[in-house]
């Protein structure tokens, strides 16, 4: 594996799994006197090849979601000297927080700037499968379209229809609000914990719509997942990823749904139980699928490519220029503020960090409390980026 090295002569020694966009969180590293190696392969390390990287001497490391940071990697970094790792993602079921907080390793992630952008890729495969458009670009491209018809391509009007969201953190509440004030579709949600500014902003729409006359749009929280999953024309993935959200969607759930339902996911490919969802798309050709993410990323299960019903793409809803550079500044921000010996911000709003100066602080710690660090200010409202749907 190539290796580049920035800042030689920092010292601190932090190594970084791969080349992340932008030049901000290089100077935010070499600020905090480190010495920053950089991996230039764009295939996913394994531990062992990690293991040597972090050496006998790695004060920190940046790491990426297709790595298994667990008790080998933990213990590694923690015999070389390692004080802080920070995931390179929002997300971090890749990270066996219980080894981490173990080692006394702080854990950070990049919430705060992967909400909206991650909301639009969902938008986008909402619709891209209610309309077909894979299908019918394919065909275009392969030279098969003769002239309009009356019948090519009919798809799904989604408008004023009702979407159930899985798990309501930031991002799918984003999601529910860009489709509830773009296309007037009502809201369930799904989620351990009510989301009351979810709420309160879909009744301030509604009756918005109603003094002007229109039917207004409602925003309710489901007992269950049937309920939700009967009702919604549009089905989108929020939630975390852990042992009890692994195959919540399975084929059960799946015959709970509609036969034109719209399932939409931008979480981890684990919450669906890919074979069936294969198997019902097979079955169910008005059924359709938005996919960002696949239990076995990045191969797909048999037969998920050649299903026409199907949209898929390469996980890459966080992919625009001003996210990945937003979250390569605060997995930096979390590596230097950590070995600086700075607190921990433990707000939800991390714009601060994106400005010229940076705040004296971690922005993000997911394991801040267990390891007992300071505080910045307390946290308000939901801070968490995908929901949670189960103690
Ligand atoms: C994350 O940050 O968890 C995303 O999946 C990256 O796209």
């Amino acid at each position: 594996m190539e290796w580049k090295t920035v800042n030689a002569s920092g010292r601190k020694r932090v190594i970084v799994t791969k080349t992340l966009p932008g030049g901000r969180w290089l100077e935010i590293l070499r600020d905090a006197d480190c010495r920053v190696e950089i991996c230039r392969s764009d295939a996913a390390l394994s531990p062992d090849e990690i293991r040597s990287a972090i050496g006998s001497r790695c004060d920190g490391a940046i790491g990426q979601l297709t790595e298994p940071w667990g008790e080998t990697l933990f213990a590694a970094l923690k015999a070389a000297g390692g004080r802080v790792f920070s995931n390179y993602a929002v997300g971090f079921n890749n990270v066996d927080l219980a080894a981490a907080t173990r080692y006394r390793i702080p854990v950070g992630n990049t919430p705060g700037v992967l909400t909206e952008t991650t909301a639009e890729m969902a938008v986008a495969l909402t619709f891209a499968a209610a309309r077909r458009v894979g299908e019918a670009e394919r065909f275009l491209r392969a030279g098969k379209f003769t002239g309009w018809l009356p019948t090519l391509f009919l798809g799904q009007r989604l408008w004023r229809k009702t979407i159930g969201i899985i798990g309501a953190g930031r991002i799918g509440e984003a999601y529910a609000r860009m489709m509830a004030e773009g296309f007037k579709m009502n809201i369930l949600y799904y989620d351990l914990r009510p989301n009351p500014d979810l709420e309160a902003s879909i009744q301030d729409l509604g009756r918005f719509l109603e003094s002007r006359g229109e039917a207004p749009v409602t925003c309710r929280r489901t007992e269950g997942l049937e309920d939700l999953l009967s009702q919604s024309d549009c089905v989108s993935i929020h939630t975390v990823l852990d042992a009890s959200t692994h195959h919540l969607i399975n084929a059960a759930r799946l015959s709970m749904m509609k036969e034109n339902a719209l399932l939409i996911n931008t979480s981890r490919g684990p919450v669906i139980d890919e074979a069936a969802l294969v198997a019902h798309c097979r079955k169910h050709p008005d059924f359709r699928a938005g996919l960002d993410v696949f239990e076995d990323e990045p191969a797909l299960k048999p037969g998920l490519c050649d299903l026409e019903n199907v949209v898929i793409v390469p996980h890459i809803a966080s992919a625009t220029g001003w996210t990945r550079e937003g979250m390569a500044v605060l997995a930096a921000a979390n590596v230097g503020a950590i070995l600086r010996g700075d607190p921990v911000w433990g707000q939800t709003d991390i714009t601060p960090f994106l400005g010229k100066a940076l705040p004296h602080a971690a922005p993000s710690i997911v394991n801040a409390r267990d390891l007992g660090l300071p505080m910045v200010q307390g946290q308000r409202g939901r801070s968490d980026s995908m929901g949670t749907l189960y103690p």
